[in-house]
This record gives structure tokens, sequence and C-alpha cells, in this order.
């Protein structure tokens, strides 16, 4: 059996994704595991490279997990031979200068989403990469939660019949910042820093809808910034300038209808914090992260609208759950060893640049459609 170890930078590694998601749930997570093992035997073995801005941040987020390499360099750290990818979970406004700095270095290159900050960017970055050779992605991680996941599996074994529409339910409070700290870091409310809901949100709606329901032609989108003053980290009061709320529809290749209300400035009653609803001729389904719950025709009741009575269904109680069927693991570490062997073993991987263009592309639109007060026709990107 073949240790194939692989220098991988990671960079913006202090930050909520860059930590918790993709250093400890992804990559120690791996190593733990005993590495990524692919077809001819090979065990892909992740070494990872800490990059940051802050050396004291760096030094003892290293220390906690017995890590040696870090540096605030980035430049050194691209110019290393041993090092493979370059992946970035800095906020977004820093990312299309780094991802370019990697693509000269030659590296292979995986990216927290958005790609970039701006369509035309994203789709220089995608042709940039093909250019020079090197393999990409972008995180997709909703596609590999266990809700969405069985969601899949329901499309895929024909559950639905034809499907008509999607409705899909995003968000929850997100403290002000001032009786309570802010949950959510405050870049993301400020539009001159890359934030807003619709940029972050958006990428992932258009691959969660691509990759089940098919190709999104149309968005109409409303947005609001409906808590206009926040306070920071460090208590400071700041102008929210971003959106904070999204509501949008989305036509899709096919004829389905979905509708994906988006917004930190609801409260959740809901089973979970995000929530697709999926009716189809044949049946309906309601994922959430983990859950999915079933209603086939079969089985549908026949309510009749009467406001004179009470409720005479407990509606919820009618749904079957999916069963898990098999064992999910974190969506995060399902997709970097997806990634691993694309880049070690060249299986296929289809969530690359171009994919995640597409992601800022809607979200671009989506804001036109609330700017310019319409609905906006989504062009088909192409490579080049
Ligand atoms: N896939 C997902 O579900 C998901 C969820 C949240 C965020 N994200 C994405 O991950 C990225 C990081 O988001 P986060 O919530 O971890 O943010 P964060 O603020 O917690 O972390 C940002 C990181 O970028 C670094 N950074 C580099 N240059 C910076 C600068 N000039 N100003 C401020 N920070 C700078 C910070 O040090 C930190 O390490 C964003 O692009 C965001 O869209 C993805």
């Amino acid at each position: 059996m073949t240790h194939r170890s692989i220098g991988i930078i990671v960079n913006g590694v202090t930050g909520r994704m860059g930590y918790r998601q993709h250093l400890v749930r992804s990559l120690l997570a791996i190593r733990e595991a005993g590495g990524v093992t692919v077809a001819d035997g090979t065990t892909i073995w992740p070494e990872p490279i800490l990059v940051g801005r802050t050396e004291t941040k760096l030094r003892d987020l290293a220390a906690r997990h017995g890590l040696t390499d870090w540096t605030t360099d980035l430049a050194s750290a691209l110019a290393r031979d041993d090092v493979e990818i370059y992946f970035d979970a800095q906020v977004t406004q820093q990312r299309e200068k780094a991802i370019r700095q990697a693509i000269e270095a030659g590296k292979h290159i995986y990216t927290e989403k958005p790609l970039a900050e701006d369509t035309a960017a994203a789709l220089d970055l995608a042709r940039a990469a093909d250019a020079a050779g090197v393999r990409t992605g972008v995180v997709q991680d909703k596609l590999f939660l266990p809700g969405l996941r069985k969601l899949k599996r329901l499309v895929d074994g024909g559950f639905f019949g034809r499907i008509l529409s999607v409705r899909g339910e995003f968000g929850y409070w997100v403290f002000e910042g001032d009786w309570q700290p802010a949950q959510r870091p405050s870049w993301n409310y400020r539009a001159e820093d890359g934030g807003g809901i619709t940029s972050d949100m958006f990428p992932h709606w258009h691959y969660v809808l691509e990759e089940l329901f098919g190709r999104v032609a149309a968005v109409t989108c409303v947005t609001a910034t409906h808590v206009p003053e926040r306070v920071d980290e460090v208590g400071r009061p700041y102008q929210a300038t971003a959106d904070d709320a999204a509501y949008a529809v989305f036509e899709l290749d096919g004829g389905i209808i979905a509708q994906i209300n988006s917004s930190w400035g609801v409260r959740v009653y809901r089973d979970e914090l995000v929530e697709f609803q999926v009716d189809g001729t044949e049946g309906s389904a309601v994922a959430g992260l983990r859950t999915c719950r079933v209603q086939h025709r079969a089985v549908t009741p026949k309510p009749v609208w009467n406001p004179d009575l009470p409720a005479t269904e407990d509606f919820r109680a009618q749904w079957a759950e999916v069963p898990d069927n098999e064992e999910f693991d974190n969506g995060f570490k399902a997709q970097w060893e997806a990634y691993l062997r694309h880049v070690v073993a060249g299986e296929p991987f289809r969530w690359d640049f171009l994919a995640g263009a597409r992601g800022v592309q809607l979200a671009e639109l989506g804001l036109r459609s609330a700017r310019e007060g319409r609905r906006v026709e989504v062009p088909e990107l192409v490579a080049r």
C-alpha cells in the first residue's frame, strides 16, 4: 500500500469555516480515519500548512492540534514543491487575488463559495485555472448533507412523478450584537466588505437546484435590509449596508418553480434551519439538513377548507420518515475526500470553478432582479 502525503495550504484557517469545518472536521478528521484510500490502494495523507494574517493565532491553533507547519507568508507557502493544493476559506473579498497567485504557482485549488465577487471574475478564474491545467473545486457542502442526499435518492428513484415545485425556507435570527453578541461575523452585513445574504446563499441554492431538479433559467428576487444598524465584534455600532433577506422565485428548465426565502431576520418555527418542500404528481417530500419526510399520493389526505372548525387532522403526523440506509459523514469532509481523489487519482469531480461561477452568476442576477424590480433570465455560462 502506497502512502501519498499531499501538502495543502489552508488559508483563512482562523475563520469560522476554515477552522471548524475544513481543518478540524475535514482534514484532521481524514487523518484520524487513516487517510483517504483510492482504487489502486494508495492512501492520501493531507499535510495542512496553516496560512493566515496573525502569527499568534496561527501558532496557538497549530499547537492545539499538534501541527507545526504555519506561516503568514502566502507567497513562500505557494513556492514550496511539497504543496500541491491551495485551499481558500478567507473572507470572500480576499479570495480572487489569492486564487490568482495559486494558479500562477501551478497549484490545484479548492475553495469556499462564493468563488469570486462577480461573474466576470469567477469565469476568468475558471478559464485561467483551465489554461494552467490545475484541478479546481468549490465547496458545495449542502449536497452531501443527509437530508439532501435522501431527497436526491427520491428524485433519482422517481418518487415524485412530475415535479411541480420546490419551496425552501432558510434562516434564523442573527442577533444585532448589542445586548447579545451576533453569531455571524460583521462583514456579512456590510456590502463594502463583500457581505449580503444573496451573495452568501444563492451559490448554495444554485447547486442544490441544479443538481437535484434542473438548470436555473430565470430569477425574480426581492431583497431587504431588515435590520439597518448592528454592533460589531468590538462593540462598535455600524450601518448594515448589505441585504439580510432575499425572497426569490427561480424558474427551472422543465417548468419546475422553486421559491426560496433566505433571511437572517426570521425566528425559527421549523424542524431545521433550512427546509425544502418538493411537491410532485406522485408524492411530496420535506427535507432538512438531516431528515427527510414523504407523503405519497396514495396516502394524501383530503383537507376541506372550513375556517369555522378547528384543524381536524394532525398534518405533520401524516408524513413518513425516509430511512438513512447508509452512514452519512460530515458533508465538508465527504467533499474533501472526493476532491483529494480527483487530484491524486483523477476521479471525476464536477463541482469545479465553472460550477462555482454559475453560483456567483445566480447571486449577481438575483441582486440585479431586486435592484431593477424585474425577472432576469440566466444565460448559460461556457468555459470559453
Ligand atoms: N459553505 C458554507 O456553508 C459556508 C458558511 C459560511 C461561510 N462560508 C464562506 O466561507 C468564507 C469565510 O467565512 P467565515 O464565516 O468563516 O468568515 P470569518 O470572518 O469567520 O473568517 C474569515 C477568515 O478570513 C481571514 N481574512 C483574510 N483577510 C481578511 C480581511 N482582510 N478581513 C477580514 N478577515 C480576513 C480571517 O482572518 C479569517 O481567517 C466566506 O467566503 C463565506 O462565504 C461558507
